[in-house]
């Protein structure tokens, strides 16, 4: 298997967790006897610094000729007084749209082994394993007109969408369904907003095409609710491309930590792959962050483009098992609880890392016999 991978880290702990993502590929690389190659490129905060651009041309075209894009985190506190269109952010939106990938999948599982670290009862958590379906390509992201007057103290943005642009999410949340619990919750604002008919209007007749597939409709308010209430209820959750921002960050507290969560953005021309979490300037260079948004994040790349779903899964496991034996980064570290180690960033990585080595020498070992 050959695959060639543009890795832009970004900003604040971007390159850190990045760094330890990239390692767990070229182990699986090494292992299975693949051939990763690696094209880094720079974006947001410190492509502006370096180019006067939060994505230059190179890193766009760079991509585009990659079969898939790893990107850590983007944003700086440096630039909050610029307009969002030369923010650090704006790199970010604009390379979503270059590539094209309009579904961005953010599963949220309940670690067994973190139920402690979530402020939520271990009872409302466990089991729960949510796939975030967000449109992200659409809405009030790119929804135009946009703009801020100062003279008249007035702005403006967007929520725009069409049917295509509704069908074409909706089909991929419904397939997704089909091979996990049968069943999507499709978000929107229909008590109020024409888009979210549309959006309501327009899932429902898509569902007619997946009749093994439950299809519910939440409201977001309320949904925001359900999710810290009952989230053992949610298989895959579709939503439009703002609430889907809003409610994949708040099914971090399930998971314990936004540091967990991974994301992979599907349906274009590249595949983009991205942890949830934020570039967290604060802690950059401390060695505090949790590198495995990031390296759960390489399981989907293994998982979504190069088709190694036993080696994503042999991640995961890896990911799981490590934190079954009690170590934790900062973020995960809740509390003093007996049998856990805290642990850096690079050493959370090696964990995975060394855990991964085993249970694939094991699988080796067992197709020699
Ligand atoms: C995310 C982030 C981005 C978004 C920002 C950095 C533009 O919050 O990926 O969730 O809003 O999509
Ligand atoms: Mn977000």
């Amino acid at each position: 298997m050959r695959l060639k991978i543009a890795v832009l880290a970004g900003d604040g702990i971007g390159p850190e967790v990045t760094k330890q993502a990239t390692n767990i590929l070229r182990a699986v690389a090494e292992m299975g006897g693949h051939e990763f190659t690696f094209v880094e490129g720079l974006i947001g905060g410190t492509a502006i610094t370096e180019t006067g651009s939060p994505l230059p041309t190179g890193t766009l075209d760079a991509a585009l000729e990659c079969d898939a894009v790893l990107l850590g985190a983007v944003g700086d506190n440096k630039f909050n007084a610029l307009p969002p269109d030369k923010r650090p952010e704006a790199g970010l939106l604009q390379i979503r749209q270059a590539l094209g990938g309009f579904a961005n999948l953010r599963p949220s599982i309940a670690y067994t082994a973190l139920s402690a670290s979530s402020p939520l009862r271990p009872e409302v958590t466990k089991d729960v394993d949510i796939l975030f379906v967000r449109e992200l390509l659409g809405g009030l992201y790119f929804g135009a007109p946009r703009w801020w007057d100062r003279d008249s103290n007035e702005a403006i943005n967007t929520m725009r969408y069409t049917r295509d642009e509704v069908v074409r999410v909706a089909r991929v949340a419904f397939e997704l369904a089909g091979n996990r619990r049968q069943k999507v919750t499709s978000v929107d604002k229909a008590n109020v907003l024409e888009v979210s008919q549309l959006w309501r209007a327009t899932v429902t007749e898509v569902a007619k095409d997946y009749p093994s597939v439950t299809l519910e409709h939440q409201l977001v308010d309320s949904m925001a609710m359900h999710i810290m209430n009952i989230p053992r209820n949610f298989d895959v959750v579709l939503t439009e491309n703002l609430f889907g921002d809003i409610l994949s960050d708040e099914a971090g507290v399930i998971t314990g930590s936004l540091g967990m969560l991974p994301s992979a953005t599907i349906g274009g021309a590249v595949n983009l792959y991205e942890p949830v979490h934020g570039s967290a300037p604060d802690i950059a260079g401390t060695g505090k962050a949790n590198p495995l948004g990031a390296i759960l994040t390489a399981a989907m790349i293994l998982r979504h483009s190069a088709n190694l779903e036993q080696d994503a899964k042999a991640v995961e496991a890896a990911v799981n098992k490590v934190l079954d034996a009690g170590y934790r980064t900062a973020d995960i570290a809740r509390g003093q609880q007996p049998g856990q180690t805290p642990v850096s960033t690079q050493e959370m990585g090696k964990l995975v890392h060394q855990a991964l080595a085993e249970s694939i020498d094991r699988r080796q070992a067992m197709h020699a016999v």
